[in-house]
């Protein structure tokens, strides 16, 4: 944590202790849109380090804890001793009130989803929120709730400042040590005043000041990768996607020509993606760089090949094999550069504590090997998705080519289920670019999270013109997620599906049967392999 130089370079930052929840990062993305930087760690670490971090502010995030058992989660009560302002939400409030002296019950009433608040007292946090209504009462707040234990005694020194029908004390403030708790989850859109709210425990009760901007970021991480690289010279493995092209475009602002970016073309990409890469990111970025075009190769090794972890390994293995072959014959570098970004580097840290299941091996988190000997510069690593892409923007990438998509490290070669043939991908190429052309011609490229079409290596009858067919079979998979950990399928109007539909049997022959799939993740991933 202390280790990071944009942390370092702001002097108001707001730690996030994670207890669990499923909304942790939401937490700090939050935090980071009223404009101050935040940063999650683990609820247990040691206090040493949170007094190193300085942090303005801290917020206990949810958890699936309960404080009524006798071994709990919780943070050292140092941290509630500091001084400094202190956010509880959800089980972080439950845990704050009884490390404080106060009580906590299990309730039989719970409250899951939409309820109302009433705000009493005065506080910096939910006062004024809304207007009393003509009869001069106070109107009700819509806040989401997720919980089944609930606070029966306030610690000393603290007041209720919002109730609920189950929730005697749905919001509570010390005022004179700024401890806040709230029941309810602000971080959510279904709380919908929840920004405000975490905007003023940031702004009135913190006092920071919005400066976490993107100039301002940009600037700070041109300067670090300056002060961190000096003269020495870098390379950067060019994917294309978002995360690359952003890094890319950072480190050139910083260093120029002493970086030098390697494409590498798998033959797995999607229709006219190595052009676009080319004039959309080398060109308009001026940046210096060696293509490879390296399909064959992938196609080689990939032959006869169909496990899913196989295919994903040898991509990965060939990647490197090429990146580290290209590397040797630039002199004197010294420094990779990677597009890590923040919510890789939070669920790495959660898989390293056992928190989370490895279900696919993704290539390209965890970067190249130490065999590379080369010294590591990520400066996207604490920054979330979209923050990335206002800084692409505003480095002068396109707009579709930042907002566009995820697409997976190994490209098409998991998308075309089964073994991995040049042909195969061909027709997955066309029939993916028609699909997402009309997705975003009819304005629904957008609203999905991720789209794209599959092959599927089994052959059905049918009928075109007036023979008999027996071709494969394209999907087509939209779903619609937040975080990709959960996603559902995407409602496309019937009338696109069958525009989709005809276009593909008509322009991509060797394809006679299209399907939507139509699950949700769990239990299907967003891919297919
Ligand atoms: P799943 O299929 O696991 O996908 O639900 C979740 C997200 O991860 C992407 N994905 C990958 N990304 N290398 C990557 O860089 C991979 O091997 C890989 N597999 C899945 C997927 O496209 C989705 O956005």
């Amino acid at each position: 944590m202390v280790d990071s130089s944009l942390a370092q370079s702001l002097k108001e930052r707001i730690l996030v202790l994670d207890f669990g929840s499923q909304y942790t990062q939401l937490i700090a993305r939050r935090i980071r849109e009223t404009g101050v930087f935040s940063e999650v760690r683990s609820h247990d670490i040691p206090f040493v380090e949170i007094a190193r971090f300085k942090p303005t502010g801290i917020v206990l995030s949810g958890g699936p804890a309960t404080v009524t058992e006798k071994f709990t989660a919780k943070v050292e009560v140092d941290v509630l001793e500091m001084g400094i302002p202190v956010l509880g939400i959800c089980y972080g409030m439950q845990t704050m009130v009884d490390q404080l002296g106060g009580r906590v019950e299990n309730s039989n009433v719970h409250e899951y989803g939409a309820t109302q608040i009433s705000t009493v007292n005065e506080s910096l946090l939910l006062s004024d929120l809304v207007q009393a209504d003509v009869k001069g009462e106070s109107l009700k707040l819509d806040v989401w709730m997720s919980h089944g234990d609930r606070v029966i005694q306030l610690p000393d020194g603290f007041e209720t400042i919002a109730q609920s029908a189950a929730s005697p004390y749905a919001a509570i403030a010390n005022h004179e040590r700024n401890l806040f708790g709230l029941q309810f989850h602000p971080e959510v859109t279904h709380t919908p005043q929840g920004q405000q709210i975490i905007q003023r425990f940031i702004h009135d009760v913190c006092q920071c000041s919005p400066l976490w901007v993107t100039d301002s970021i940009i600037q700070d991480l041109v300067n670090s990768i300056r002060e961190k690289v000096g003269s020495d010279k870098v390379v950067l493995g060019l994917s294309g996607g978002v995360d690359s092209s952003v890094c890319a475009a950072l480190v050139q602002q910083a260093i120029g020509d002493n970086l030098t970016c390697i494409f590498v073309d798998n033959g797995l990409l999607r229709l006219n993606e190595a052009e676009t890469v080319y004039s959309e990111v080398i060109q308009q970025l001026g940046v210096k760089a060696v293509c490879v075009d390296a399909s064959d190769r992938f196609y080689r090794a990939l032959a006869g090949v169909d496990d899913p972890e196989t295919k994903r390994k040898i991509i990965g293995r060939i990647f490197i094999e090429i990146f580290q072959e290209e590397a040797e014959k630039i002199e004197a570098v010294s420094w990779l550069a990677q597009g890590t970004i923040y919510p890789d580097v939070i669920e790495s840290a959660g898989a390293h504590t056992g928190q989370a299941t490895v279900i696919k091996s993704h290539h390209n988190v965890g970067g190249l090997p130490e065999t590379l000997h080369l010294k590591l510069l990520e400066p996207l690593r604490d920054l979330f998705k979209d923050e990335v892409r206002k800084i692409g923007v505003q480095l002068g990438l396109p707009h579709h080519l930042v907002y566009r998509h995820p697409f997976p490290g190994p490209g098409l070669g998991v998308r075309v289920v089964g073994e991995v043939r040049k042909e195969f991908v061909e027709l997955l190429r066309r029939s993916d670019a028609i699909f997402i052309e009309e997705l975003i011609k009819n304005d629904l490229y957008y609203k999905a999270s991720q789209a794209f079409a599959v092959f599927l290596p089994v052959k059905s009858v049918g009928v075109v013109g007036d023979n008999r067919a027996y071709e494969h079979v394209i999907n087509l998979r939209a779903v619609q997620t937040l975080d990709f950990m959960t996603a559902n399928w995407m409602r496309i109007p019937f009338e696109i599906l069958q525009l989709v539909s005809s276009r593909i049997v008509n322009e991509v022959p060797g394809i006679s049967r299209v399907t939507y799939d139509i699950s949700n993740k769990p239990p299907a991933t967003i891919e297919w392999e």
